[in-house]
């Protein structure tokens, strides 16, 4: 009988934890194929040198995690054509040792095509398992290779982690799978981030996610259960919640304060000012190819901005105005307006633009990022990119609001803070009164143009 460890990784070294994850399968397996998605560090080069079979792809994609999948499956069988089980882990994620010990002698003589595995979650600690979310319960991770294993076309993550085809059932195991991917307080808030990034509603506490700790239970996973080489340290007590850091608690303040923004700016915000100052900045010049509009909030302003851009993409932080601007972006026919969400403070990406715009979304961002902010949004511009500012001026009845936290006081203040990076020209008191039916009253901002000095 041969078994073929099934494993898909991204920059696995950084945890330890592709290499904990291939000497676990190396016990049982015959063979190891392994899809690494990318990965910048020497992840795959590390399979190759532990004798696994690896398909490697240029960039990450793991939200094509289906079908990623399904090369992976596609790859093994073109290579091996004697498999009679592929046994699945993520890298993060190791077989008890029961299993271990037992699982070949267990499949020699199973009648089914498919069996699952109960998932002990590690939780902050290396021997403590969390109890109280279902998040990911029990999985079919041994399937038979009876020639109808495949993949459905799907697309996200996490979307379909098992085959279809598994014709003969499915019956769980006495093993378990070891979580290690809440292991420490660093995992987890990574695992936030990206969460976050991807749109999942996140709060601390109150919703239902893995993020609420308020009920959280633990139960110590019996050192029987660890393979002899994972190095357990003794930990007597339950982890406890910790300090989270900065930029988890960035994020809550704009998730917590969600129903406000939905409410100040669901109907069509500063409608008028913006589309003059749209086109000004288009007959300007300022406009190219790719143009970025951060703290794009619930979209009416994309909609504005949309006809003079080719490319346009909108950030925010916040998850629940952007559900809002897609459909707003959609009913106008602005399928093409790309959104992401992202904390400005924590925000990278690949993509250069021309022009990124924004406005009245640096009076939100506090001193001590404002220059990390400023460092990814000039890295953010191409040669010769422009960043387009406006922040409320001192005589606006807006300036002084409970969530704006760096106040432009002066034109000096705006060279102090720009300057260092950029070259600021066109500073522009605006004042407006009425400037939209349904934002009345008196707009008095600052407008002006930060040029990416090459
Ligand atoms: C006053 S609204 C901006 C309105 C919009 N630019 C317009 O012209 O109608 C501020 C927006 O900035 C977003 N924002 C604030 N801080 C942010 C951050 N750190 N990262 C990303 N977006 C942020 C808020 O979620 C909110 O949607």
């Amino acid at each position: 009988m041969k078994i073929c460890g099934f494993v898909q990784t991204y920059n696995g070294l950084e945890y330890n934890d592709i290499q904990r994850c291939v000497t676990n399968l190396r016990k049982f397996c015959d063979y190891i194929v392994v899809y690494d998605d990318g990965s910048d560090d020497e992840t795959g080069e590390y399979c190759r040198q532990n004798d696994c079979d690896v398909l490697s792809s240029e960039d990450n994609d793991f939200l094509n995690e289906t079908q990623n999948k399904q090369k992976l499956l596609t790859f093994a069988l073109n290579l091996y054509d004697d498999i009679d089980w592929f046994f699945w882990l993520d890298d993060d994620e190791i077989l008890d040792k029961n299993g271990c010990d037992n699982i070949r002698d267990f499949l020699s003589v199973s009648e089914f095509d498919s069996h699952s595995f109960k998932e002990l979650n590690l939780w902050r600690s290396s021997c403590w398992e969390r109890l109280d979310y279902p998040g990911r319960g029990e999985f079919a991770r041994a399937w038979r290779n009876n020639g109808y294993l495949h993949f459905p076309k799907s697309y996200g993550l996490h979307k379909c982690v098992v085959p279809e085809g598994r014709h003969g059932g499915n019956q769980l195991t006495p093993f378990n799978v070891i979580h290690y991917g809440y292991s420490s307080q660093e995992r987890i808030e990574q695992r936030w981030v990206e969460r976050n990034a991807l749109g999942v509603p996140l709060t601390l506490s109150g919703r239902n996610n893995q993020f609420n700790e308020t009920k959280a239970r633990f139960e110590k996973i019996s050192d029987d259960l660890f393979p002899e080489e994972i190095n357990l340290e003794s930990e007597p007590n339950p982890p406890v919640p910790t300090v989270w850091s900065d930029r988890v608690y960035e994020d809550i303040r704009y998730g917590m304060k969600e129903n406000y923004i939905i409410k100040m700016t669901l109907t069509q915000r500063r409608s008028h000012l913006n589309t003059v100052v749209f086109k000004e900045i288009y007959d300007a010049g300022y406009i190219k190819e790719d143009t970025l509009y951060v703290g794009c909030n619930q979209g009416s302003s994309l909609v504005m901005l949309a006809p003079y851009c080719k490319n346009l993409t909108g950030l925010d932080i916040n998850h629940a105005s952007l559900t809002v601007a897609r459909k707003h972006l959609d009913d106008t026919d602005n399928h093409h307006v790309k959104l992401i969400c992202k904390n400005l403070t924590h925000y990278e990406e690949e993509q250069k633009y021309d022009c990124i715009i924004a406005f009245q979304v640096m009076e939100h961002i506090y001193e001590k990022d404002m220059d990390k902010v400023l460092d990814r949004i000039y890295n953010s511009l191409k040669p010769n990119g422009v960043f387009i500012v406006e922040v409320p001026h001192p005589t606006s009845g807006y300036y002084i609001d409970k969530y704006h936290v760096f106040h432009f006081d002066n034109k000096q203040k705006i060279h102090d803070v720009f300057g260092n990076k950029f070259k600021v020209t066109n500073i522009v008191h605006e004042t407006r009164s009425n400037p939209g039916p349904d934002f009345p009253g008196v707009h008095s901002d600052w407008r002006f143009v930060c040029h990416k000095l090459s």
